[in-house]
């Protein structure tokens, strides 16, 4: 992705290994500063993934991944590292895989710095082709509507859910994108925003609680939002909100598709009412910008995800194409003790 830094442009990915360290653009920052976090242990990498300088479930299991490869090069005792990111954020399913990926890289014997950059480059390929799908159901005038934040940041290049928007952009379409804030974090304002702007690409920022007026006007035509882990039936876990704006989109007849990698799809787990829900900081809820915002003896709650059942979903964007929530089991590998023999004609 394009940013600038210090009034000097540069072509950088979300997180990187650069001098031993890892390397993640601070999402703490944006869009008011752009500043690169330098991560020297495992420890920094985990806090950096708890803290949320890096977010979004593919981000940050390629960040899990180059951990792995750093702490490799260390001689640090692998299954350690790998138990402590394990804890750092459970709804997302990318960094489980991302860790699965590494220790079996591992146990392969292969050489781990290579093994994290054959997973950025991965991860970027199959944004790339999520956006090539999915910018089929983009049309010139086409108005979208999405929550949280599933660009370049959110993945290591290119996006889950705005892939389809560049790809579309690419190609000469002229589409509007409504923006929700996304509260407690603002992804959507600070992040989703700034990633438009930087593509050029038109929005406008709504609260929260207004896509329901667009849906049930008719000004919105498509809804196009990412996922953090999707159940082996397409429940889907995602950002606090996206089920609310799954549900207004159906009674209004409106398509709600999910944009993610295979490497976001649990197929461990049979529906979404096993999806981990990461609790955060009350803090959250009742600070806007570090400033109180509620009285201070109010309690708060804060559920960072909630799980979109499959009937609200009318597909799945993938890096194998879109795909109905029915069809999911299908994209992995049927294992070869289970597969049929083919039948003998008796004769
Ligand atoms: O808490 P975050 O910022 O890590 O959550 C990210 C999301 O939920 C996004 O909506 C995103 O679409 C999923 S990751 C591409």
């Amino acid at each position: 992705m394009h940013v600038t830094i210090e009034g000097v442009p540069r072509e950088l990915k979300t997180v990187w290994l650069e001098d031993g360290m890892v390397k993640l653009i601070d999402q703490r920052y944006l869009p008011f500063d752009v500043r690169v976090y330098e991560a020297k242990t495992y420890e920094d990498v985990a806090v950096a993934i708890e803290d949320m300088v890096v977010r979004g479930a593919p981000a940050i299991g390629a960040t899990a991944a180059y951990g792995m490869a750093q702490a490799g090069e260390q001689g640090l005792d692998l299954k350690i590292v790998a138990d402590r990111f394990r804890k750092t954020r459970p709804t997302g399913q990318d960094l489980f895989y991302a860790i699965d990926t590494m220790m079996a890289a591992a146990a392969g014997g292969q050489d781990l710095l290579a093994a994290a950059e054959r997973y950025a480059r991965d991860d970027i390929e199959r944004c790339r082709k999520i956006g090539e799908h999915g910018a089929k159901l983009i049309r010139n005038g086409t108005r979208i509507l999405t929550h949280c934040n599933a660009g370049a940041l959110a993945a290591v290049d290119y996006g889950t859910a705005m892939a389809p928007m560049r790809v579309a952009k690419e190609q000469g379409r002229r589409f509007f994108v409504y923006v929700d804030e996304t509260r407690p974090r603002l992804q959507g304002a600070r992040l989703t925003a700034w990633e438009l702007l930087e593509a050029g690409i038109e929005h406008a920022i709504i609260t929260d609680g207004a896509a329901g007026l667009f849906l049930g006007r008719g000004e919105i035509d498509l809804v196009l939002v990412g996922a953090d882990r999707i159940a082996a039936n397409g429940d889907t876990a995602n950002k606090i909100g996206t089920y609310g704006k799954a549900v207004v989109a159906k009674e209004n007849g409106v398509p709600f598709y999910v944009a993610a990698p295979t490497s976001t799809i649990d197929t461990t787990l049979a529906s979404g009412a096993k999806i981990p829900i990461e609790e955060r900081s009350p803090q959250e809820v009742l600070h806007l910008d570090g400033h109180p915002i509620a009285p201070k003896e109010s309690p708060a709650r804060n559920p960072a995800f909630d799980v979109t059942p499959a009937k609200y979903i009318t597909g799945i964007i993938t890096e194998r194409g879109i795909l109905k929530p029915s069809q999911l089991r299908t994209i992995h590998e049927t294992p070869p003790s289970a597969k049929k023999k083919p039948r003998t004609k008796k004769r």
